[in-house]
């Protein structure tokens, strides 16, 4: 069973599937708990990992205590002193599974001496406890969630031609059951779930190897679980089949052979983004052989503080695919439930199914130099001949000197005061539109739609 083919996030080189650094520019290339971190500042990532994982040891400690000093005041009925006892055993068993993780990852030093993080990647800011609720949806609600994965896998299954074999890349798959669903369900040659989330990520690889991990599950409705905490067993239905994959990376310049996977699935993530889905097209385009399938599954509920520009509607998605190298072939609506839990909570959501097909056509897909962001960006770009939309756009277009890469032009945005984090997204989203530029101001092509 072939495993997909893994590039270095620095230098675009394709990785052996055992090396320890990458054979091309020797950035070191960590492996935590059996899963590739193919960050282009992994050392740092890790750092940030293992300071994830300790804060939320600490947070658990400090509400063991909150509660230990709530349950020194003798005057509290019975049943709230069993209710937080109940709370306590949860936090400790909690904090039990944390540690045990971190252990397994190699996690637990505390954050190492930046390396070369002026620029940091997007991975290892938010807490832990973010998408937490996914774990017991994918592997500890059991029976009570079938209908919910069901019908996610036959609403992205709608858009995947149904023959064996097909290498599939699922892109922000959180705590991966969907990834599980398809790799089995399609008979795929490999499955490959991409996530930035350490702790979703260890989870599933633990579900992958057979294992099974007793967490516990707080919910705030009293009525349905009156100690506000249940223990759940999260496993998978069965041990995962050779070819299921699991690798923590940015997903919109996923470090993947081009040309590589059938198809790319973005379940509930295009919204997530916190950036123009035109971020993400190039590497979906760059991932997928020509005739490839793209399918975007989810509601368009984009966070709260989006820039209004991105927060795209399904008709603004329709307009934008046939100009990013995709043919739209098949739209569906549905309403399904989303983390309905055994207690009752949880709705009813509106999702679309949108299924494109890759065009051929290099020019759409993310350019060498940004799947390798550490490698010079050439100056035959010709981004002379665009206006830049705005004084960033014009001061990044001023940085391409045919010798500096995306990260060597983050880092000089950094010391002229763009705040770290997040500048290598802006950099980058600032040269994939001059590229579009560029390319809209082509000869021959000035006022095509393609
Ligand atoms: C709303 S959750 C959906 C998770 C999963 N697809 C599901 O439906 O259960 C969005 C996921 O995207 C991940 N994510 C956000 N930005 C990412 C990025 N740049 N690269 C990889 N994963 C990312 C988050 O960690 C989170 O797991």
């Amino acid at each position: 069973m072939a495993s997909a083919r893994l590039c270095c996030p620095r230098c675009a080189a394709e990785l052996p599937s055992d090396a320890g650094t990458c054979v091309g520019c020797d950035a070191p290339l960590p492996v935590i708990d059996g899963v590739r971190c193919l960050l282009h500042d992994a050392a740092d990532a890790r750092g940030r990992f293992a300071a994830q994982y300790a804060a939320f040891d600490r947070e658990g400690r400090m509400q063991l205590e909150a509660i230990a000093t709530t349950l020194a005041d003798g005057d509290l009925p019975m049943a709230t002193r069993a209710r937080l006892q109940r709370l306590a055993e949860g936090v400790q068993q909690t904090s039990t599974i944390s540690r045990m993780l971190a252990r397994r990852g190699g996690l637990t030093e505390p954050a190492p001496h930046h390396t070369d993080a002026t620029v940091p990647s997007v991975a290892g800011h938010g807490p832990l406890s973010n998408d937490y609720e996914y774990l017991f949806r994918d592997w500890g609600w059991g029976a009570h969630a079938d209908d919910e994965h069901a019908r996610t896998l036959a609403l992205v299954r709608r858009g995947i031609a149904d023959r064996p074999g097909q290498r599939v890349l699922v892109l922000g798959a959180g705590a991966a059951r969907l990834a599980y669903d398809l790799h089995h369900a399609l008979a795929a040659g490999h499955t490959l779930a991409v996530d930035i989330h350490p702790l979703l990520v260890a989870v599933a690889a633990r579900m992958f190897a057979g294992d099974s991990l007793v967490l516990a599950e707080f919910t705030p409705n009293h009525l349905a679980s009156p100690h506000a905490v249940v223990e759940r067993t999260l496993a998978a239905p069965a041990g995962a089949a050779p070819g299921l994959e699991l690798l923590l990376a940015d997903a919109t310049r996923v470090p993947v052979v081009p040309g590589t996977f059938d198809v790319v699935v973005t379940p509930w993530f295009i919204d997530r983004l916190d950036r123009d889905v035109r971020s993400l097209l190039p590497a979906v385009h760059a991932a997928l052989v020509p005739g490839g399938r793209w399918i975007s599954y989810g509601p368009l509920l984009h966070a709260r503080g989006k820039p209004l520009s991105a927060c795209v509607t399904e008709s603004e998605l329709l307009e934008i695919l046939p100009s990013s190298g995709f043919t739209p072939i098949a739209t569906h609506r549905d309403i399904v439930p989303y983390l309905l839990a055994p207690d009752g909570s949880g709705r009813m959501e509106s999702v679309l199914v949108l299924t494109s097909e890759k065009r051929d056509g290099d020019h759409w897909s993310l350019p060498p130099w940004l799947r390798g962001i550490d490698l010079p960006i050439p100056r035959a770009l010709r981004l002379d001949a665009v206006t830049p939309a705005s004084p960033a756009a014009a001061a990044i277009a001023s940085l391409v000197d045919g010798r500096r890469s995306a990260l060597a032009i983050a880092t000089a945005l950094v010391r002229r005061g763009l705040p770290a984090r997040g500048a290598l997204d802006a950099t980058i989203d600032g040269l994939l539109a001059l590229l579009r530029g560029a390319r809209a101001a082509e000869p021959g092509r000035r006022g095509r739609r393609d």
